[in-house]
């Protein structure tokens, strides 16, 4: 496995209490498949990711328990320096924003070339050669001749391009792309997303992919993962989810998708807020909200269940997960 995330717990330390982002993740990824991570905004989507990259702001952050295996090897054991290493060389991440991620006083050939400078001993000839090369890859046209470009002179879209060339740039086994189109119009979001799973397919890379839009994942992804409230609350390959999901959350994310065959009829949206992490529910984290609830959900953290009737690995952490299934 080249990824696995086992039990991890992280939290903040605020002015009003210690907010529970991440409650017990568990999740892996292999070389060449795709991971989804869904879920609501402050599900701990993101702080999961960076806990992994190991760009978590500590303090407020704090990783109280869990692994990341990484090739076998806890990340969380590491030394800084060590650390550095496999970030970049081993593992990127691409955000959402790339105006914000990218410096805007370097043209983007030496921040592609920096990389090879950087982590290769490269000379700035040689890397502004493989800055083109890399531009060509990600299919921005005439790179060339932009190679000298700021980052303000290309649109979303092929800023968006420019990151996913950095993240490329020294072959990683591993891409967390992070809403990686959320800030582009329709149009561009597929390709840009059609271009990062092709690369994905051909680097042969893992690939986690955080997004709201459960419409782009039913193409690229291979398993879903969906978080609530720090913990994942169902786990299957994409396929399986589809066609029936085994907890009512799931199913409400699903519901909430606009689908052409029924335009006009109002959309479905899932009952209630998000929990508050300072004091999040007891039992399962989601019986507030849930139309399936029972007292035993009020009171029992529901354990990730394996969902025996799949004939594919799949679980789900609701008591009722037989009767989701087939509901
Ligand atoms: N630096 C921080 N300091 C304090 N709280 C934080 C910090 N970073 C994240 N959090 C909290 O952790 C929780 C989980 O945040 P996270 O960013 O992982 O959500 P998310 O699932 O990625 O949501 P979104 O879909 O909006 O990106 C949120 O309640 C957030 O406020
Ligand atoms: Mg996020």
């Amino acid at each position: 496995m080249l990824l696995e995330v086992r039990d991890l717990h992280v939290e903040f330390h605020t002015r009003d209490g210690i907010a529970k982002a991440v409650n017990g993740v568990n999740y892996s990824v292999d070389s060449g498949e795709t991971l989804a991570v869904l879920g609501e905004s402050g599900s701990g989507k993101s702080v999961t990711a960076q806990a992994v990259m190991g760009i978590l702001d500590m303090p407020p952050g704090r990783i109280t328990s869990g692994e990341i295996l990484f090739q076998g090897q806890d990340l969380l054991k590491l030394k800084e320096e060590e650390r550095r290493k496999v970030r970049g060389a081993k593992m990127a991440m691409i955000f959402q924003d790339a105006l914000s991620s990218l410096n805007p006083v370097l043209s983007v050939g030496e921040q592609l070339g920096e990389m090879f400078v950087v982590h290769q001993g490269m000379s700035k000839k040689d890397a502004r050669a493989q800055a083109v090369e890399l531009m060509d890859r990600v299919r921005i046209p005439a790179a060339k001749e932009r190679v000298g470009q700021y980052p303000h002179q290309f649109s979303g879209g092929m800023r968006q391009r420019i990151m996913i060339a950095m993240a490329l740039a020294l072959e990683p086994e591993l891409i967390i792309a992070d809403e990686p189109t959320t800030a582009l119009d329709v149009t561009v979001q597929a390709q840009v997303m059609d271009l990062l799973a092709e690369l994905q397919r051909e680097y042969n890379m893992g690939l986690i992919l955080i997004t709201h839009d459960l419409g782009v994942v039913a193409d690229v992804a291979d398993n879903i993962a969906v978080m609530y409230a720090g913990r994942i609350v169902e786990k299957a390959p994409v396929h399986e989810i589809y066609k029936a999901p085994a907890h009512p959350y799931t199913r409400g994310l699903l519901d909430s998708i606009p689908r052409l065959d029924q335009k006009g009829q109002e959309l479905y949206a899932i009952k209630g807020l998000p929990p508050n992490l300072l004091a999040i529910p007891p039992g399962c984290a989601f019986n507030p909200r849930c139309p399936m609830a029972q007292d035993v959900c009020r009171t029992d953290v529901p354990p990730l269940y394996e969902v025996t009737e799949s004939p594919v690995p799949r679980s789900s952490a609701c008591h009722f997960w037989k009767e989701c299934l087939h509901g």
